[in-house]
């Protein structure tokens, strides 16, 4: 009995000796996982890591915000492109600052700048043999190392910066953010006259669409040319372009704002030296996992004019030209009927890309109003639940927005209805 017992008793003991050591190996294991977890990000699936949404959805009661130029339009186009324009990157690539060492800029991937010459090579709106070829983080960050490399004048005083109003109206912020001794914003360009300047010159023009050439005459004036818009859904290319210094992004290019990622091509070696030593010192280079997307994406967009069939779904240029031209037809249309409302003119020209006569689609419509004791258009749109940017912003009068066109179709339709309604 007492023998029974006894073996009854270890026998629970040894029960509840395992029951301790599972309920600290249990322990011990969640653990180890919280501290991955916390400190070193593992132990989640990829599944977890999912992109953030951006902006929230619009709905009838919500403001439609149309003041930034985020082409979410786009988003429909690479929905459908699939695996054509998706890259993943294994932990191990990427890893080291340096692109490549042997050519002429360290920091900049050699098949992101393959895929941007054939692109301008097949759309034909600049030429690209004989630039030097440079990298950025947008063509933000290249605006600023272009007026570092032009910078100061000859005797040593700030350089001038004006642009024509109505001018993109990041151009005075950007200028004049770090109040530099080698350059200063100095406004319309066609109020300028000092000895010496530079001019930037945005065209198609971001906010009023215009087709602009330089203003200023003068020998010693320099220029950097913007053509963020210059793109066939836009407006039509008439030529192969050939400035001094020329800057695109993939943000109004493909849609691709948040890749953060644009280019310049640059005639002479000592301007394009510089700027790469405003990109060393400002961020040791351009992301290479940018670059490597851009290129997928890049190949994506001239593989379906060079090697596919030829459908809207392959065609990116034909995609977003017919989106545009839908929009800007209701919107005209929308503008037409309001009698407070006016636009700039229609513009059309032959296009060398589309070859065939087209009419342009600008990517704000600039949108002025003429209603009696009515000042600041931007409030009055506020007030009706539409934000927009207003004229003084880009060095014009209150009467006048700007409205981005490239925003999501639920944004645009609203904005339509709303204003439709405004009397
Ligand atoms: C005329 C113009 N230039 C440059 C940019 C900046 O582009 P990124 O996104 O490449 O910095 C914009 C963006 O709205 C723009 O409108």
């Amino acid at each position: 009995m007492a023998a029974r017992e006894s073996g009854g008793m270890a026998a629970a003991r040894c029960a509840g000796r395992i029951g301790v050591m599972a309920s600290v190996a249990v322990n011990l294991a969640l653990l180890a996982m919280y501290i991955r977890r916390r400190y070193f990000g593992g132990g989640r699936s990829d599944k977890d890591i999912v992109p953030s949404k951006g902006k929230p959805p619009v709905t009838s009661e919500s403001v439609v915000n149309l003041d930034h130029g985020d082409p979410t339009l786009y988003e429909e186009f690479w929905h459908g492109t699939g695996d054509r324009a998706t890259i993943v990157i294994p932990g191990w690539q990427t890893m080291s600052y340096f692109s490549d060492l042997g050519g002429f800029c360290w920091f900049v991937e050699p098949g992101f700048e393959r895929e941007v010459r054939r692109l301008h090579r097949l759309v034909g709106n600049a030429v690209v043999d004989g630039y030097y070829f440079l990298a950025g983080t947008g063509s933000t960050q290249l605006f600023q190392a272009a007026l570092y490399a032009l910078s100061p004048a000859e005797d040593g005083t700030p350089m001038s910066v004006v642009s024509p109003a109505p001018y993109y109206s990041s151009y005075p912020s950007v200028t004049n953010f770090l109040n530099s001794a080698l350059y200063r914003w100095d406004g319309d360009a066609n109020m300028f006259n000092g000895d010496t300047c530079i001019e930037l010159v945005c065209s198609p023009n971001n906010p009023d669409g215009g087709i602009r050439k330089a203003v200023i005459k003068s020998n010693s004036g320099k220029t950097i040319h913007d053509f963020a818009y210059n793109w066939p859904q836009y407006t039509p290319i008439t030529e192969a372009a050939s400035h001094d210094i020329m800057l695109f992004t993939v943000s109004k290019c493909t849609g691709h704002a948040g890749t953060r990622l644009g280019w310049a091509l640059v005639k002479d070696m000592e301007v394009a030296q510089k700027m790469i030593k405003f990109m060393e010192l400002n961020t040791i280079g351009v992301s290479k996992d940018s670059q490597l997307r851009a290129a997928k994406i890049l190949k994506a967009v001239c593989d379906g004019y060079e090697l596919s069939p030829a459908s809207e779904a392959n065609r990116l240029f034909h995609f977003a030209q017919r989106k545009m031209a839908e929009r800007w037809s209701k919107l005209r249309a929308t503008v037409a009927a309001s009698g407070i409302f006016s636009l700039p003119n229609e513009v059309s020209d032959y296009c060398t890309f589309a070859k065939e006569k087209v009419t342009a689609n600008p990517p704000f419509a600039w949108l002025r109003c003429h209603k009696d004791g009515l000042d600041d258009l931007e409030a009055f749109l506020r007030g009706n639940k539409i934000i927009t940017r207003g004229g003084p912003k880009f060095g014009v009068d209150e009467k006048v927005v700007r409205v981005s066109m490239l925003d999501t179709d639920e944004a645009f339709n609203m904005f339509i209805g709303r204003i439709a309604s405004l009397k």
